[in-house]
């Protein structure tokens, strides 16, 4: 936690601060008629855990943190939540690094689910301070958690994540279910590493009333550590899963959120998602954008393109700025991604910057 650097955004574009120009009609129309309503927002690239495929430790000084100063302030987060509010976005999902780990991160989610506009306050968290806060995030408004858990093994739990504790996640996991938050579990699934405990997971959730997801590795920066062979397809996830629990049936939501999470059932009803981030290309549906705690806008995961909101707040632009900022963003957002593992074509910025 002593390094302190700012992250690496890649290329960060000129937010178009303070030019004329009007307003446009609909900024968070992208030009493949695709329509935003869901922002992740990052509140802190830090995190205290170092999982091996996010953030391993053994990255040494290559790996930064954003300085206090240039991460955005409560207010900030909260102006620009409303602004999005304003031009439709309904869901907010709080990331990291680990968002538990940012202090006052109850007060947030209580400023953030008192936006008008906001319908939905979710986080994604690796739950090692759920234990504690899921009862305050709940009565603040968080509605759901995402947490991580790869492994129930305590001794690879505790050497994937490099200083994990299990025991303890659970724990969370379980306070948030008494807390009444919506639980799923997320494994990021690799040979070698958890793909004898798929089955295991699956129950895991079950037995808590959550709803276990698995997700493809994805080959970020830091990422590729893990060689291909390593890597596990969401088809691969499914046989492995079919091979267990038998057929499995497309079981999604009517109205669910679209993205990058297929869900399943088996043959009992019990739901399971699968997350193609590299195989499948959800990106014909994607509606979300991500805003990194430092306040660069990403239309996408998968390009290093990015407008600095943080730039327009701080250089006393108005609401109709940071729109126009917004819009510019999503302007530019890609057709979809392209995952390199080679080459440098691929993304270079860090999964702890961006949140998932
Ligand atoms: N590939 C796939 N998933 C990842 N996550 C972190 N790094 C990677 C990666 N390289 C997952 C975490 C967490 C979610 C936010 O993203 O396990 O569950
Ligand atoms: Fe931390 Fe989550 Fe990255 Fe693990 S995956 S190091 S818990 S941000």
């Amino acid at each position: 936690m002593s390094r302190v650097h700012l992250p690496v955004l890649g290329a960060l574009l000129q937010a178009p601060s303070g030019l004329p120009g009007s307003v446009p009609a609909d900024p968070l129309l992208d030009a493949f008629a695709r329509r935003i309503r869901y922002l992740r927002v990052s509140v802190t690239d830090r995190c205290n855990y170092r999982c091996s495929y996010c953030m391993p430790e053994d990255l040494g000084d290559q790996l930064t943190f954003a300085s206090r100063s240039t991460v955005l302030t409560f207010e900030e987060i909260t102006r620009l939540v409303t602004v999005f509010a304003g031009l439709g976005v309904r869901k907010i999902r709080l990331t990291g690094g680990e968002p538990t780990v940012r202090k006052g991160i109850v007060d947030l989610v209580g400023r953030i689910a008192a936006v008008p506009g906001i319908e939905q306050v979710v986080m994604t968290t690796n739950g090692h301070l759920l234990d504690e806060l899921a009862e305050p995030l709940r009565t603040a408004g968080l509605a759901a958690v995402n947490v991580s858990i790869d492994t129930l093994d305590p001794d690879k739990f505790h050497t994937l994540t490099s200083r994990g504790d299990l025991a303890r996640v659970m724990r969370g996991i379980d306070a948030a279910v008494a807390a009444g938050l919506r639980v799923k579990t997320n494994a990021v699934a690799l040979r070698g590493v958890n793909d004898g405990e798929l089955l295991a997971l699956c129950e895991y959730a079950w037995s808590r009333g959550a709803v276990p997801r698995f997700i493809e590795h994805m080959p970020m920066s830091e990422g590729q550590l893990y060689a291909t062979d390593a890597e596990l397809s969401s088809a691969q996830i499914r046989a492995a899963l079919e091979a267990v629990l038998g057929p499995l049936t497309a079981g999604e939501r009517p109205g669910a959120d679209p993205g990058p999470a297929r869900h399943w059932r088996d043959r009992d009803g019990r739901e399971v998602g699968i997350i193609s981030a590299m195989t499948d290309h959800f990106c014909d549906d994607c509606n979300r954008l991500r805003l990194t705690a430092t306040g660069a806008l990403h239309a996408c995961l998968g390009h290093d393109d990015a407008v600095s909101l943080r730039d327009v707040v701080r250089g006393g632009g108005s609401d109709d700025d940071v729109i126009r900022a917004i819009a510019a963003s999503v302007t530019g957002k890609r057709a979809g991604h392209v995952f390199e593992r080679t080459g440098g074509g691929g993304p270079q910025k860090h999964m702890i910057a961006i949140g998932g």
